[in-house]
């Protein structure tokens, strides 16, 4: 089976990967344009791993460059595509709002028009639980209401709605992943966890925003691999559909703060407001896609997930 994945030099795009190639059934083809908004060693240190395996081909592109794409890959027939390639993070909205623009929103189309040019039997692409937006109750549904609240929030709902609509007259089966805050080995420096554990190592405050205040649904990434390789051999009824990818169980931000302090024993806090961008709670109900796939719910603890986050960290923090 060829399976093609973008953004595979990217946290959950080499997780998929990696775990792929380790069954040996499938030849995955990756795209990636490594740019640098983290670590470039990072995501070339994922590739190295991924270069290992002979059923692995890559290639450096930015998915926008369409036609270059098409002809990279005139001769092969793809079974499924995975589209991971994309401008991430919130508070970095501010920063460069033209990054979302161009990959989420301008690469993405033009991505789309490759994808209905190959037919491959199933599109599944990269959501966010940011499209919720602030909600009264909770835990959300795939069936709520969404109100994105950034800039990147809104380029994930266009994302859905984009593919519902594009798609409609094609045999493609397409599934949206609304992810929830995904942490663990690999992860993403520009997420809490590794930005707690950066400012420890030099030393300098840690900015925490409300007191910790708020609430993130932590989902470790192994959880959330085994749950979108299943997809693989998901017969989808539906022509789309979007699943909550998520632990269902939130945690306060005070309390990983904690124990960060205490796994790391650093505990220089540089207390700033809510920043406004941000929502108070992410908190997802899982049961469509554990109904769906018929799955066992099964998750990491969080302490264990945080421990061995932790150690990966400190073995490879010269690459963060
Ligand atoms: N990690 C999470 O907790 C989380 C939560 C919600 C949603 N998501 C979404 O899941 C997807 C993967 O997230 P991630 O954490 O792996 O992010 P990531 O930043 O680690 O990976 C994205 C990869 O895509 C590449 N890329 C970006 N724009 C590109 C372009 N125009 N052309 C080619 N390559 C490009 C980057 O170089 C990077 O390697 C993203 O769509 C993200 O928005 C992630």
């Amino acid at each position: 089976m060829n399976i093609l994945i973008t953004g595979v030099c990217g946290f959950v795009g080499f997780s998929l990967a990696n775990k792929l190639l380790k069954s040996k059934k499938f030849r995955i083809y990756g795209i990636d344009n490594v740019n640098s908004y983290y670590s470039k060693k990072l995501k070339y240190k994922r590739l190295d791993i991924l270069k290992k395996n002979k059923n692995f081909f890559f290639y450096r592109k930015d998915i926008n460059a369409y036609t270059y794409i098409l002809n990279k890959y005139k001769k092969v027939k793809f079974d499924i595509i995975y589209h991971f390639a994309a401008q991430a993070g919130v508070r970095y909205t501010v920063i460069d709002p033209n990054s979302y623009l161009h990959s989420n929103v301008n690469a993405f189309k033009n991505f789309c028009k490759f994808v209905k040019f190959k037919k491959p039997k199933k599109f599944i692409f990269a959501s966010s639980s940011s499209v919720y937006g602030d909600m009264k109750t909770y835990p959300v549904k795939e069936s709520n209401k969404l109100k994105p609240k950034n800039l990147y929030a809104k380029t994930k709902k266009f994302n859905e709605v984009y593919v519902e609509n594009y798609f409609k007259k094609t045999k493609i089966k397409c599934i949206g992943l609304r992810l929830f805050t995904i942490y663990g080995e690999w992860g993403r420096p520009d997420m809490l966890i590794f930005k707690f554990l950066k400012m420890a190592d030099k030393k300098f405050a840690f900015s925490l925003n409300n007191n910790g205040n708020m609430y993130r649904d932590f989902t470790y990434i192994d959880s959330v691999i085994r749950i979108i390789t299943e997809l693989i051999l998901f017969e989808s009824k539906k022509k789309f559909i979007v699943f909550n990818i998520c632990s269902s169980k939130p945690i306060k931000i005070s309390s990983v703060i904690k124990k960060l302090v205490k796994i790391t024993n650093y505990k220089k806090i540089n207390y700033i407001p809510m920043n406004k961008l941000e929502v108070f709670k992410t908190y997802g109900d899982n049961n469509k896609i554990f109904k769906t796939l018929k799955l066992n719910k099964k998750f990491l603890n969080f302490d264990t997930g945080l421990k061995r986050t932790f150690n990966w960290y400190k073995k490879n923090k010269n690459i963060i």
